[in-house]
């Protein structure tokens, strides 16, 4: 595996590829763990090149604690590319991908209002400000994101279509422990005991899908709050239409609801979602 740390660079070596050869890009923040594995296998079966890149982004944080604390494995991380055959780790510095000043300003319309956009004020522009300079850098053909961040998704194809970019973005479904926890990298800050807890939040996510059937959406959104409060701090759960994200008041306003979570388990705030649509044609 080749190792870049410089946008230059490797912006470079991709101009000097065949014509026609396809690039999958996996953008993510280190602390790598069966998740990224997953994205990482798909874009190599689909592409000539397979691009990972680690970059803690600084601009996505709205606290500064949390990017002190986001877990660093770089050698695990590096060894686990290479077992996956994954061509090129681009590992650049906040001085070069933040060369310059300027900032684009973004409006994300009802995608970008509640929940994660609600918790973490300025999150999402932290993270169209890097996927777009990634994008512009690398300019890859298809980019692959997980589900679990459902809401980023979501502003990942806004901004692909805002902006022209070309790149496919592809999302995969979330990759879950035998005990249906959503693999996180912030899984890695949680002790045995509140691992072992923290799947309570996908029973949760469940009950609510098996549920709909007998209460209104917020109804049931607040029951999940509630029992989530016993042993976590949530911070929203909340039944959205998974397009608009728009909060639903009756389960008409939408043919694609879905439920979304966000709680800190001790000082770890894990996030997770679940579509609510039962039937075979599950989307
Ligand atoms: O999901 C993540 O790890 C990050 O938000 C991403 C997409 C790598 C952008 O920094």
């Amino acid at each position: 595996m080749q190792i870049f740390k410089s946008s230059p660079e490797i912006s470079d070596y991709l101009k000097s590829l065949h014509n026609g050869q396809t690039v999958g890009f996996v953008p993510t923040m280190g602390a790598l763990h069966s998740g990224h594995s997953a994205l990482v296998e798909r874009s190599v079966a689909e592409n000539d090149i397979t691009i990972c890149s680690i970059f803690v982004n600084p601009l996505q944080f709205n606290r500064k604690e949390d990017l002190d604390t986001y877990p660093d494995r770089m050698q695990a991380d590096i060894d686990l590319l290479e077992d996956l055959n994954c061509h090129i780790l681009f590992n650049p510095s906040k001085e070069d991908i933040y060369s310059d000043e300027s900032r684009l300003t973004y409006d994300f319309g009802s995608i970008g209002k509640g929940m994660e956009a609600e918790y973490r004020p300025g999150h999402f522009e932290g993270v169209a400000e890097v996927i777009h300079r990634f994008f512009n850098i690398l300019k890859p053909t298809r980019a692959y994101f997980g589900e679990k961040d459902y809401q980023q998704l979501a502003i990942v194809r806004w901004l692909t279509e805002k902006y022209a970019h070309s790149t496919e973005i592809v999302g995969c479904e979330t990759i879950r422990d035998k005990s249906g926890l959503a693999m996180s990298s912030r899984n890695y800050n949680l002790s045995a005991e509140e691992y072992e807890k923290a799947s309570d939040i996908f029973k949760t996510l469940s009950y609510c899908r098996d549920n709909k059937g007998s209460f209104q959406p917020q109804e049931l959104a607040k029951i999940c709050f509630d029992m989530l409060s016993v042993d976590f701090r949530p911070e929203y759960f909340t039944i959205a239409d998974q397009f608009t994200m728009e909060p639903l008041k009756e389960w008409t306003d939408s043919e694609y609801p879905r439920a979304f979570v966000a709680a800190y388990c001790g000082n770890v705030r894990l996030i997770d979602n679940l579509s609510l649509i039962t039937n075979k044609n599950e989307k």
